[in-house]
C-alpha cells in the first residue's frame, strides 16, 4: 500500500495540490519530512519541501494552492521522505495537445493523418503533425529493396528525430506507420526505440495500414509498449480507410 495520497484539482487559472498521509497509515514518526515537485513545459519547476512534528497540521500533509505559469502538461511528484514513499500525477493546462507522428513511403499513411488532422482540430484539442524521414529514402521497387528487407527484420533505420520533439509536451500521441513484411515500417520501429521510457505511462494511439485486410496494429502497440507508452487505442486502416469513426479514437486519448 502505497503510504500517502496526492490529488491535483483545477480551481480556475489555479490548481490545488493535496498530499496526504493516507488515514490508514499507523505511524510512530516524531517527525516527517515532505516534498513536492512539479515539472512542467519549457523546464518550468516548482518544488515545496517541509518538515513537521507530530503535533502539527502538516506533518499529515498540505494543500497548496499554485498557478502555473504556461499553457501544456504538467507532472506533479510528492515525496514523504521519511516513508520512502511517493506518487505522481499529471494535469494539463488549456487545451489538450496530440501530436501525430507518421512514416510514410507511398503517401497512403500520409493521407490517413491529414484526414484524421482536419476531424481532430476542435476547440478543445490542438493538432501538430510530425513526419518521420529516413536519411536516404528506400528506393523502388521496394519489395526487393535489401536495405529496406533488412532494417524492416531488425527494427532499425536512419530515422531523422524531428527537431525538438517532446512527447511529454502532448496530452496523447498517435503513431501511424504502413506495414512492411508483416512488421511495423523500421522507420517507426526505430523512432519508437529512441524514445524509450521518455514517457512512461504517456496514452498513444497507434494506426497501421496495410493492403491486406488484417488486423496488424498490435504490432504498432507492442513496440510502443516497449517504449514504456500505454496504447489506449489502435487500429489497422486498410488500403488507408479508417474502419471506425475518429470521435473514440479522441476520446480513448484524453481518456473521457
Ligand atoms: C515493402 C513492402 C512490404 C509490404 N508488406 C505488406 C504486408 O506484409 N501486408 C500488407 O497488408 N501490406 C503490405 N504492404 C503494403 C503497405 O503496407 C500499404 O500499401 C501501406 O498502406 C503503404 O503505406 P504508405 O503509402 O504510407 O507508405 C507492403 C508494402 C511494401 C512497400
Amino acid at each position: 500500500m502505497e503510504a500517502i495520497s496526492l490529488n491535483v484539482e483545477k480551481e480556475g487559472d489555479e490548481v490545488r495540490i493535496c498530499a496526504s498521509l493516507k488515514p490508514e497509515l499507523q505511524c510512530s514518526c516524531l517527525e516527517h519530512e515532505w516534498r513536492i515537485k512539479v515539472e512542467g513545459p519549457g523546464n518550468v519547476i516548482q518544488e515545496w519541501g517541509w518538515r513537521a512534528r507530530a503535533s502539527e497540521e502538516a506533518y499529515k500533509g498540505l494543500s497548496i494552492k499554485w498557478k502555473p505559469p504556461t499553457e501544456g502538461e504538467y507532472r506533479v511528484k510528492a515525496e514523504l521522505t521519511s516513508h520512502r514513499a511517493s506518487v505522481e500525477r499529471s494535469f494539463r493546462m488549456g487545451k489538450a495537445r496530440i501530436a501525430l507522428v507518421y512514416y510514410s513511403r507511398t503517401g497512403t499513411t500520409r493521407k490517413l493523418v491529414e484526414k484524421l488532422v482536419s476531424e481532430l482540430q476542435s476547440s478543445e484539442v490542438e493538432v501538430s503533425v510530425h513526419e518521420l524521414k529516413v536519411r536516404r529514402e528506400y528506393r523502388r521497387p521496394l519489395h526487393i529493396n535489401p536495405r529496406l528487407i533488412v532494417e524492416t527484420f531488425r527494427g532499425v533505420a536512419d530515422v531523422q528525430i524531428p527537431e525538438g520533439f517532446d512527447p511529454c509536451a502532448y496530452s496523447a500521441l498517435v503513431f501511424a506507420c504502413p506495414i512492411w513484411a508483416g512488421k511495423p515500417a523500421a522507420p517507426m520501429a526505430s523512432f519508437l526505440k529512441s524514445l524509450a521510457g521518455k514517457c512512461p505511462g504517456k496514452p498513444v494511439a497507434c494506426i497501421t495500414t496495410s493492403l491486406a485486410a488484417l488486423d496488424y496494429s498490435p504490432r504498432l502497440a507492442r513496440l510502443a509498449e516497449a517504449a514504456g507508452f500505454k496504447v489506449v487505442y489502435r487500429l489497422n486502416a486498410t488500403r488507408g480507410t479508417l474502419p471506425g469513426a475518429t470521435s473514440d479514437l479522441v476520446k480513448a486519448l484524453l481518456q473521457k
